[in-house]
Parts: C-alpha cells; structure tokens; sequence
C-alpha cells in the first residue's frame, strides 16, 4: 500500500467536509500534498460524473494516492458496474480509478476483453527478459530457449530512449485525427488518415502503405460493407529505395529510427545464437539486420464504437517485431491456449518473432527453431493504441532457410524474393485461407 507523504493531517478541514467549493489552487496544491480529504473531493467528483479542472486532473495523475482502502470501499458502495464501466471508457479517468482505488481487484483489470463464444480463457503469459545495454541485446540462454519456443519476450526501453517514446506515445493518440487548422501544436500530429491518402496518391497501388481500414485503403471498402477489426491503422515504411518515413513528423522519423535501432541489435543477438558469420547478416534478414530492409513505422488505433473483433489472429511475416503495447488486449496463442500478453511494466517493450525468422531456422535443430506466434486482439470496450516497428525483408531480396549441410550451416533459398511471399502472406491472412487463425 502507498503512504501518504507526512502533511499536516488536516490540511483542508471543514471546507471540504460542509461541500464549500475549495479553491482549486488550493485543492491542487493539497492534492499533491497527499492531503487524502483532497483526493476522496477530488475523485468523489469523478465518479458523480462532473468535470474538472485540468490541474486538478494532473494533480491527481502526478500525485501519491492516499485514500484507504476502508473510504475506497464507501465511495464505491453506490456506484454500479454500468456506471464504472461509462467512466472507464476515458482511458484518463479509467487511469485513475484504478490508481486511487488500488483496494478493489475489479477496477485493476478493466474488462477489455471481450466475451467470445468458444474461445478459451485468457491467461497472463510471462514474458522472459533480455536486456539493451550499450550497443548491444543481450539475454541469457534460459530466457532465449523459451523467447524462441514461444515467439515473444519483452524488452526494457533505455532511458536514452525514453524522450523519444513520449513522441510516439502523442502520436499514436493524434494520427487518426483531422488537423483542426486552429494554431494547435497537436496539427502537426494529425491528418494520417484519409486526408493523407487523399492527398499522397502516389501511396494508392501500395498494400501496406498509408491509412487504412481492414488491411485496405478506406476508398476501396464499399459503403455498406461490414467493418471486420475495429482497428485503424497508418504505415509508411523505410527502404533501401525509399525512405517514406520522410512524411513523418520529424521528431517521429527519429523516434522511429531508435525502435528500429532496438530491432536490428535483437536480430544481430538472434544472427549471432545461430553461428552465422556477419557477413551473411544481411542476406539472412532480406537486409533487416543490417538495417537495409523494409522497416515499417505502423500506428494503431482501436475504436471501441465499432463493434467487431480488434485485430485478426495472425503471425506477422516480419523478421523480428518491436512493439510498444501497454494496454489490456493483445493475445497470444502459446501452449495451447490464448494467453494475454502484457508488458510487465510500461516501460518495457514487447518483442515478437515474424516469419520469415521461422521460415530461416525451420530446417535447423528444433532447440534452435524460432517460433512466429500467433496473436490477436480482442474486442476493446475503450480506447485502445499501440505502434509497432516491423523489420521486414526487403522486397526485392530472396527469403532463405538455414540448413545444416555437409560441409556447414548454409543459407538456401526458399523463396526468390520477399514481394511474391509477402502477397501470399497478406492473402492467407486477410483473405481467409489460414481459417485455423481465425
Ligand atoms: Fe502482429
């Protein structure tokens, strides 16, 4: 349990307990003092519905939560789950309940995820760690054996990164939005939706680049068809052709480029484990591990007001994924069974294995073999973002498989080139025929 921080015990007596109106200069100041007659005011607020002042909200998002687990219990007592449940769809205050009412287990946990017939239960996977330090990953050979068994693991974002994940983190909560044209410092975040389709043409013929909706651009889905995921989506991707990141803000170009960064060390560990010489990182990877491949920046956005599945289960065909995920909703399909995958703390990132590292090592030694899982995300009931950064091959270069020949480890080639799999790929998974995905 917190402590409250040693204040005066009753910092704003009686004007609080006969509802005179505290001046909120002076409740914030005592929010942050860890008065906790301030924070019941506050948060009693909250759950009547009212609004607040926007330095009362960030004095109670900054603040140590003092409330007892005796009052948490009373100023929910009246309080049905229909009424918690419309709180909770502003991912600001289902933040704060869950921070002040940390005695009640049913608020730690909203209920995002959805009640589908047949599934199994979701379980909480436990991802094992590897670690950046320096300029290089490193894990310890425990962790790996099960990293690649089960096709994910969890990384921990450097502080030298963290400024950076801020910029992605306001992005993601912008990009789907109109510009507003008003002077907002935000503008420059929005409009990487239709309008940039609109206004990129030259975007139209490609896939997986642009804004898009059921893994196509709006444009081409007839106006009455069903939405399928409730997922909006914005990709542009860097290239040894091309580098369309360019049309990113600048700050998320260089943001971008130190998850990417994070990826190609996670590869070169990967390359590495398996003996083969740097030379060949390049051709292993269609150049993802040399950072000359097709490294895409991808922005989700789930809404909750469509009411479909999130996102279709599917193994990414990248080679290595590096995800940031912090809310409730993605699952994994490992052991048997759906299990939750959740950071273990919001400051790590989720790694994922694609296929084409699957497809690299599926002739080798089964402990050796890398493991591209399937995931999903289920039906959200709030707002739900994350951002992916994917290290795909480039288009044009060769998929290869490692094999264990006579004379050594050798890289064959399974596929000519990256382009003719990743259009298979994109069928079978948004066309229906891996129907055991779905
Ligand atoms: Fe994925």
């Amino acid at each position: 349990m917190l402590q409250s921080p040693a204040v005066s015990p009753r910092l704003l007596p009686p004007v609080l307990n006969d509802n005179t109106e505290v001046p909120p200069a002076e409740l914030v100041t005592a929010i942050r003092q860890g008065d906790a007659a301030a924070q019941e005011s506050a948060i009693a607020k909250i759950l009547d519905g009212q609004a607040l002042d926007d330095d009362i909200l960030t004095a109670l998002q900054d603040c140590d939560p003092c409330i007892n687990a005796a009052k948490q219990e009373e100023m929910l007592r009246d309080k049905s789950e229909k009424d918690l449940q419309a709180l909770q769809k502003n991912p600001d205050i289902a933040g704060l309940l869950k921070k002040f009412f940390v005695a009640i287990p049913s608020l730690q946990e909203p209920n995002v995820v959805a009640d589908v017939s047949g599934e199994e239960s979701v379980q909480n996977y436990q991802m094992v760690s590897g670690a950046l330090v320096g300029d290089t990953f490193s894990m310890t050979n425990d962790a790996y054996r099960t990293a690649i068994r089960d096709g994910f693991f969890e990384v921990e974002i450097p502080a030298s990164l963290k400024p950076h994940i801020e910029v992605l983190d306001l992005f993601v909560q912008e990009f789907y939005k109109d510009k507003t044209n008003d002077g907002s410092s935000l503008d420059v975040y929005r409009g990487f939706n239709q309008a940039f389709n609109r206004d990129h043409p030259e975007y139209d013929p490609s896939p997986v680049e642009g804004y898009m909706l059921d893994n196509e651009k709006p444009k081409a889905i007839v106006q009455d068809k069903k939405r399928e995921n409730q997922v909006e989506r914005f990709s542009l991707a860097k290239t040894p052709t091309g580098n369309h990141w360019e049309h990113y803000p600048h700050d998320v170009q260089v943001a971008l480029q130190e998850m990417n960064t994070v990826g190609v060390k996670i590869l070169q560990f990967v390359l590495g484990k398996l003996g083969l010489p740097e030379a060949l990182y390049g051709l292993a990877t269609g150049g993802a591990a040399v950072d000359n491949g097709d490294h895409f920046g991808l922005f989700n956005h789930f809404d909750p007001a469509v009411d479909v599945r999130g996102l279709k289960a599917h193994a990414d065909w990248s080679n290595v994924t590096v995800l940031r995920s912090s809310q409730p909703g993605l699952s994994a399909y490992i052991d048997g069974k759906w299990q939750d995958i959740r950071p273990s703390s919001d400051n790590h990132f989720i790694i994922n294995f694609g296929t084409t590292l699957e497809l690299l090592t599926a002739k080798l030694p089964p402990d050796e073999r890398i493991k591209a899982c399937v995931h999903q995300v289920f039906q959200q009931t709030v707002e739900r973002t994350s951002y992916p950064v994917f290290l795909d091959h480039s288009l044009m270069a060769p998929v290869v498989e490692c094999r264990d020949l006579e004379d050594g480890r050798k890289l064959v080639v399974q596929q000519p080139s990256f382009l003719s799999y990743a259009n298979e790929m994109t069928r079978k998974t948004y066309e229906g025929e891996n129907t055991e995905w779905i």
